[in-house]
């Protein structure tokens, strides 16, 4: 057998292998630094940022069962070089001058409200006197400049060539996939996309900021981990709707914040229950009690159970979120409540 046919069958079997709590592999992540075959005896060599021992452990056990029924190799050793993670010497998490707190919305999975929520709660503070930013970070699919009713393009700050955030509804609007044609996305990827997003979020001339909202994009990918990575996140908000499928993304979006040490300030379950209008019958279309269940699994907060409301909708698409329209309506008093709970936890050190 040639050196190479080994080889690449055990690239493409740790290319299975995922770093725990990341959608990302190992090979891809860089961790796999040497491989050396004798006779059936193949050792490997691994290079690991964090200190955590847990990590090394899971990846190795996964290793061993990704080489199960490869003939070639029998046993499986693997040294680990700890070596002190490169990022937070020079390019770790940051904050942004000017800027107090800043969080992130998240969630896995696409569709189940967190820009509505990003900007509800963004709007909803700002009413409340706090000076507020909100960051849509989604480039393929933004949202934010719609749901706000913003028609401002991108302006550059003349001398600094900074990015000069819309203002809409008292709050300070810029969006990522502003800056990118129509067709542009698609042609952004990988390293590129890391590129821009860590020169994007540096380049905002935010001006003085009590908090900053950053709408993610859902999942748990290379744009999620580079923003987290990027810029010191004061914490994080989870949306999720009640079913199985959501509650799954939702949680490896908490094994990913938790991954990079960002803290969880609670889980927000949107589309929980509908109020039929006229009978004022509940219905739980999506099931019921997802989110709180899951926020005491995780021993976090429930910041918020979010009917479903037509009117939420509808104000989304007309650019007035739903707590500026209509904060009387079902809908509208639980952002209400939500984004004053968060505002708690931020600003008054709350334990979350
Ligand atoms: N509680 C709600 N009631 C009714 N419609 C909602 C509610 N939350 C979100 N929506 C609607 O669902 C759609 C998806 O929401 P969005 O916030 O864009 O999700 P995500 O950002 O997670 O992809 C939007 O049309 C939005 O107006
Ligand atoms: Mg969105």
């Amino acid at each position: 057998m040639s050196v190479n046919d080994w080889r690449e069958e055990v690239v493409n079997r740790l290319r299975e292998v995922k770093y725990p709590g990341f959608s990302r592999d190992i090979v891809s992540f860089g961790l796999v630094q040497d491989m050396e075959l004798t006779g059936t005896d193949l050792k490997l060599k691994l290079k690991i940022t964090t200190p955590d021992p847990a990590v090394p452990e899971k990846i190795g056990q996964e290793i061993r069962d990704s080489l199960k029924g490869y003939a070639p190799v029998k046993s499986v050793a693997i040294e680990t070089e700890v070596a002190p993670p490169q990022a937070t010497a020079a390019t770790g998490p940051q904050g942004i001058p000017g800027v107090k707190k800043i969080i992130a919305v998240a969630s896995g999975k696409g569709g189940v409200g967190k820009s509505t929520v990003a900007a509800n709660l963004a709007v909803q503070l700002a009413k409340g006197g706090l000076k507020v930013g909100l960051c849509d970070c989604d480039l393929y699919g933004p949202s934010q400049a719609l749901m706000l009713g913003c028609r401002e393009g991108v302006r550059v700050e003349e001398g600094s060539e900074r990015l000069v955030p819309a203002e809409v509804h008292g709050v300070k609007l810029m969006s990522m996939g502003m800056l990118l044609g129509d067709d542009s996305p698609a042609a952004l990827r990988g390293p590129m996309v890391t590129r821009f997003t860590q020169q994007f979020l540096r380049q905002v001339a935010w001006g003085e900021l009590d908090l900053l909202v950053l709408d993610l994009p859902p999942g748990t990918g290379d744009i999620q981990l580079t923003i987290v990575q990027t810029v010191a996140l004061d914490g994080s908000v989870i949306v999720t709707t009640p079913q199985e499928v959501a509650l799954v993304d939702a949680r490896k979006a908490m094994a990913m914040f938790r991954k990079v040490n960002v803290a969880i300030l609670g889980i927000v379950e949107n589309m929980s229950f509908f109020v039929a209008p006229g009978s004022g019958e509940r219905h739980e279309i999506f099931g019921s009690g997802g989110g709180r269940k899951e926020a005491v699994r995780q021993r976090v907060p429930l910041l918020g159970e979010i009917p479903l409301d037509p009117e939420a909708r509808r104000c989304g698409d007309e650019g007035r979120p739903v707590v500026l329209e209509c904060p009387g309506s079902t809908s509208g008093k639980v952002f209400v409540d939500f984004a004053n709970y968060v505002s708690k936890i931020l600003f008054l050190n709350i334990s979350s």
